[in-house]
């Protein structure tokens, strides 16, 4: 049961409220606002986007570190976003977390040992000495040695303790992984080894990943598809294969287009991006990429695109509107 679907997303939404104060009115950043996926097993969705997009938001509400604002989001067929506790406690095992900075997330004064027992002893009723079975097992499976165990984390490199934050995360089966830019802080050396390892346990664990980064090079090495983000809403969504070698909308061409990966016999089309990311607390009216478009066309600053069927790919552009196949 290969791709098994995991987790499905519907029109996820997560608004934050600012409260107005003298200088400022109250206002809404909807950085997350209308995103649609799923997850099967034993495959990787990468996130892409600029800083501020709503990626590691997307990240704290699948993993139910924070409620959506709006939308549905099931695991393993149940919902979630109706804030049943009891469901929400049930499901969280089963998605779990590798953050960019597993330092941050590690208690300098505890042993690693301690540091990957401890998910066991919060939520399942093995005995203390199960517990150390397993966690031996999990630092051999993600490529520790056995003398590891009583170390503390300053003792580790980077690439050892994102291997430890990964061995973490593993402690309680979950089915997912959300990894918010797991390499982004490694040498590109280590960066390799550790995508590698993902690669294995991800084989031999049945796991989906969903995978945020802003590196589309790593991204093209591990994704099985790529969602595009701008604002807190997806632009397109394809395949990787699809994604990499016939982008469509304008975002993901300049995107790619700024990262350097070599394609032999293709000479590139360098399209710059003009501009910060607006705000998205007020997002430009229409389609909120028009004011750094490079192709804008009258109706996009009046009329917001949605994302459609284009041959094999989800595009959100009126360019599209021409070519589309079928609205989504
Ligand atoms: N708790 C919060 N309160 C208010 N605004 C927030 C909150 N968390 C995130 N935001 C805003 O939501 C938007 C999306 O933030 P998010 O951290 O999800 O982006 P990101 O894509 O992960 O960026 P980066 O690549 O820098 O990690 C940003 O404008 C951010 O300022
Ligand atoms: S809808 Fe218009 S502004 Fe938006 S990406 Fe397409 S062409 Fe550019
Ligand atoms: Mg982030």
């Amino acid at each position: 049961m290969s791709d098994e679907i995991v987790l499905r997303a519907n029109d996820l939404k997560r608004h934050y409220l600012l409260p107005g104060s003298f200088y400022s009115k109250a206002a809404t950043v909807k950085a997350l606002d209308g995103v649609s996926f799923e997850l099967r097993r034993k495959k990787t969705l990468a996130v892409v986007g600029e800083s501020g997009c709503g990626k590691s938001t997307l990240a704290r509400v699948v993993t139910m570190i924070e409620e959506p604002t709006a939308g549905s989001l099931q695991i393993s067929g149940e919902e979630l976003a109706d804030g049943d506790k009891t469901v929400r406690r049930k499901l969280r095992p089963k998605v779990q977390m590798v953050f960019q900075n597993p330092y941050g997330s590690l208690n300098p004064r505890q042993k690693i040992g301690s540091a990957l027992e401890e998910p066991l002893l919060m939520n399942t009723p093995l005995s203390k000495s199960e517990r150390g079975g397993k966690a031996r097992a999990m630092m051999q499976a993600v490529g520790l040695r056995p003398e590891h165990y009583d170390r503390y984390p300053h003792m580790f490199s980077g690439g050892q303790r994102q291997r430890i934050a990964i061995a973490r995360a593993l402690m309680l089966d979950p089915d997912i992984l959300v990894l918010d830019e797991p390499v982004s802080a490694l040498d590109v050396s280590i960066q390799a080894q550790v995508l590698n390892l993902l690669g294995e346990l991800q084989d031999k664990l049945q796991l989906a990943y969903l995978f945020i980064s802003h590196d589309l090079s790593v991204v093209k090495h591990i994704a099985d598809e790529v969602m595009v983000m701008y604002l807190g809403k997806p632009v397109e969504h394809a395949t990787r294969e699809v994604l990499f070698d016939n982008p469509r909308h304008p975002y993901t061409k300049a995107l790619l287009s700024a990262t350097p990966v070599p394609v032999p016999g293709r000479k590139k089309d360098r399209v710059l991006l003009k501009g910060e990311l607006p705000s998205p607390i007020d997002p430009p009216s229409g389609c909120a990429f028009h004011p750094r478009c490079p192709v804008v066309i009258g109706r996009c600053a009046t009329k917001t695109p949605h994302l459609q069927s284009v041959h094999d790919a989800q595009v959100s552009c009126h360019l599209m509107d021409e070519v589309q196949t079928e609205k989504v």
